[in-house]
């Protein structure tokens, strides 16, 4: 059976990479798949968090989910922290998985900087902490951005591992959703950077909860080169600022980055961002209004979320007993 597992982190500044790249992603798959999604609270603290915002965060990413159009009584959404399971079996893989593999991982590389001697454990493990999210309900698919691709190998050759050691098809084989003309939105400000959360730039990123004339402000000041926009794909990819905006406009539209070239090639940058802004504000907007309405109601935010651990935890408990037996833990 398909199972569909995702999840965010609670890092502050939900931004429209996240949104193309995922959450929109999420809720179209709603309605062939069933879902399960999780504010990724564990994740979070492997970077430093001020415990005062962390739960705020978690509520606005919940909001964004739901403003987004996420159906949380249909489906599952709920915060990682609340659910054991995911710490207790990501103990298990940890002892699946080796440390050869995590030594090859990227993202831990790019987030834990210069200083990797300072970087918590947490942040090493991160990706088995992942493949125990997903695992944990045996989910089979596993919409994200471009960005999540190796960690989601990562996971599937833990499933892989553990089946084989222990002599038993028990977790499926994961496949990734990386789909949309927007898997890999861009930095405003530089289109070589991934657009991110953590950016010391606003400037860089698209907020979902920024308001109309912040979208447009910033659009008008991202980074582009001097020609008019171009006829061919082949000339655009050389060309990373002009194809993050193309990219951008085409996702929001649901059009490819063709269609879009064929509407504005030979138009100038200013005439492209305008049309550009318009479109961002139609689609954002609704959805920032709905999350700033959902974020002055915390209690029916919590009361989703509580609900939500509920049915996860009913669902991964039986999985984690299964896993802890075929491992040989006693349970008299
Ligand atoms: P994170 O904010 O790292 O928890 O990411 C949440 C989801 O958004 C994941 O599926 C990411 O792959 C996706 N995502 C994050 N940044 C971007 C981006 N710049 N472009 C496209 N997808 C992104
Ligand atoms: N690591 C993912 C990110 O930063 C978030 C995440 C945690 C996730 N657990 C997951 C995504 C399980 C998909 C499945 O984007």
């Amino acid at each position: 059976m398909s199972l569909i597992f995702s999840g965010i982190q609670p890092t502050g500044n939900l931004h429209l990479g996240n949104y193309l790249g995922a959450l929109r992603n999420f809720v179209r798959l709603q309605d062939s798949y069933d879902c399960i999604f999780c504010v990724v609270d564990m994740h979070a603290i492997t970077l430093w968090q001020e415990p005062a915002e962390l739960g705020k965060s978690t509520r606005e990413v919940a909001a964004a989910f739901l403003a987004a159009g996420i159906d949380a009584r249909k489906h599952i959404l709920f915060n990682q922290s609340q659910v054991r399971v995911h710490a207790q079996l990501a103990w298990i893989f940890n002892c699946v998985a080796r440390i050869g593999w995590l030594n090859r991982m990227t993202q831990f590389k790019e987030k834990a900087g210069k200083d990797r001697e300072n970087a918590s454990v947490g942040l090493y493990v991160y990706p088995v902490l992942m493949a125990a999210d997903i695992l944990a309900y045996r989910a089979t698919h596993v919409p994200v951005g471009d960005d999540q691709k190796q960690h989601l190998e990562l996971a599937r050759d833990i499933a892989q591992k553990f089946n084989n050691d222990f002599g038993q098809p028990f977790f499926p084989i994961i496949e990734p959703i990386i789909q949309g003309e927007a898997t890999r939105v861009m930095s405003l400000r530089d289109g070589m950077k991934k657009m991110s959360k953590s950016d010391p730039s606003d400037y860089s990123r698209i907020n979902m909860t920024d308001s109309a004339e912040t979208i447009a402000l910033k659009i008008r000041k991202a980074k582009t080169d001097p020609h008019p926009l171009p006829e061919t794909l082949a000339e655009l990819e050389k060309r990373p600022e002009a194809d993050n905006l193309v990219g951008i406009y085409a996702a929001l539209s649901d059009k490819t980055r063709e269609d879009v070239l064929r509407e504005f090639a030979g138009a100038q940058f200013s005439a492209f961002k305008g049309a550009l802004s318009d479109l961002a504000v139609a689609v954002l907007g609704p959805i920032g209004a709905e999350m700033q309405r959902l974020m002055k109601d915390p209690g029916h935010v919590d009361r989703v979320l509580r609900d939500g651990a509920d049915r996860a935890t009913a669902l991964a408990e039986p999985v984690l007993a299964e896993v802890e037996r075929i491992v040989g833990w006693l349970k008299p």
